[in-house]
């Protein structure tokens, strides 16, 4: 079954990187001169989906403006005859239809997703969590779909960790099926001791709808909140689950570093600033 919507989580408060995100969404701070939620909904068309849908919250309009036509702009940039520009600003929505919808309490990730039950419509679906940027050669989505299309089950993105990193992730615990391939037997959201394995998740998932009925049946957990990693649990009750090891560099630029380590990496993958940004690093170095 072809995968056609993506679930954009967009309506965290951002706080791990206060004060930047007082005003600004954290969605729309720049990698290069990108913001980063741009990465993810490039990452979702190169792996064929066309339809955004994104859970923000209060405060998140910038995110909505950035994908929509900006008269103004664009006009402004047609006298001066910006031309390379103004295609550029065409680009970001091209071929893509995107919608929102509001989660209007911060009840967590599971509970985001849920918010997205009635425009998903009962298909399978991504998510992609914007704070986890990937830089890789076939797109993650695009290497988890093709896994979905093979065994037709949920798919999670993980990835091996320090053991001292693990309370940091939901952490799984599987059975090796294939190369990069694992059954997932349970999962725990962050654990504090005792994780059952370093195989943390990362923020890309292809679910079935069935994951809503488990969603809602999922109790508060870590932090309080209802965990998507929790609803995940529940959907193991009935259905096969698996995780895969996806190729590629992944990035968390939620973090204050991890957000530094995407600006350098990504500036010393673009021609108009590599050479002069390699060059500096050299230099302080
Ligand atoms: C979320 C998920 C967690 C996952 C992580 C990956 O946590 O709940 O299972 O490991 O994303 O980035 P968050 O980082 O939003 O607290």
């Amino acid at each position: 079954m072809n995968i056609t919507k993506a679930v954009f989580p967009s309506a965290g408060l951002g706080t791990r990187f206060l004060p930047a995100t007082k005003a600004v969404p954290k969605e729309m701070l720049p990698l290069v001169d990108k913001p980063i939620i741009q990465y993810c909904v490039e990452e979702a068309r190169a792996s064929g989906i066309d339809e955004m849908i994104f859970v923000t919250s209060r405060c998140k309009r910038a995110i909505e403006d950035h994908f929509d036509t900006s008269v103004e702009l664009e006009s402004l940039l047609e006298e001066k005859g910006k031309r390379e520009t103004l295609k550029m600003l065409h680009t970001i929505s091209e071929g893509i239809q995107v919608v929102y919808t509001r989660q209007k309490k911060a009840l967590g990730l599971g509970h985001a997703v849920l918010c997205a039950k009635r425009l998903v419509a009962g298909e399978p679906f991504a998510v992609l969590l914007p704070d986890d940027i990937m830089d890789a050669e076939v797109p993650v989505t695009e290497q988890m779909m093709r896994v979905f299309r093979r065994h037709s089950a949920s798919v999670i993105a993980v990835q091996r960790v320090p053991r001292s990193q693990t309370h940091m992730y939901g952490i799984i615990k599987g059975r090796k099926i294939g190369p990069g391939l694992y059954k997932v037997d349970d999962l725990v959201e962050k654990p504090r001791e005792n994780p059952p394995s370093n195989l943390a998740i990362i923020g890309r998932y292809i679910l079935v709808p069935e994951i809503f009925d488990a969603l809602e049946r999922t109790r508060h957990g870590s932090g309080g909140e209802i965990q998507l990693t929790d609803g995940i649990r529940r959907l193991l009750e009935t259905q096969d689950v698996l995780a895969f090891e996806f190729e590629g560099e992944r990035f968390d630029a939620g973090d204050r570093l991890g957000f530094l380590k995407a600006n350098i990496h990504m500036g010393l993958k673009r021609p108009e600033t590599k050479k002069e940004l390699k060059k500096f690093i050299k230099s302080i170095v």
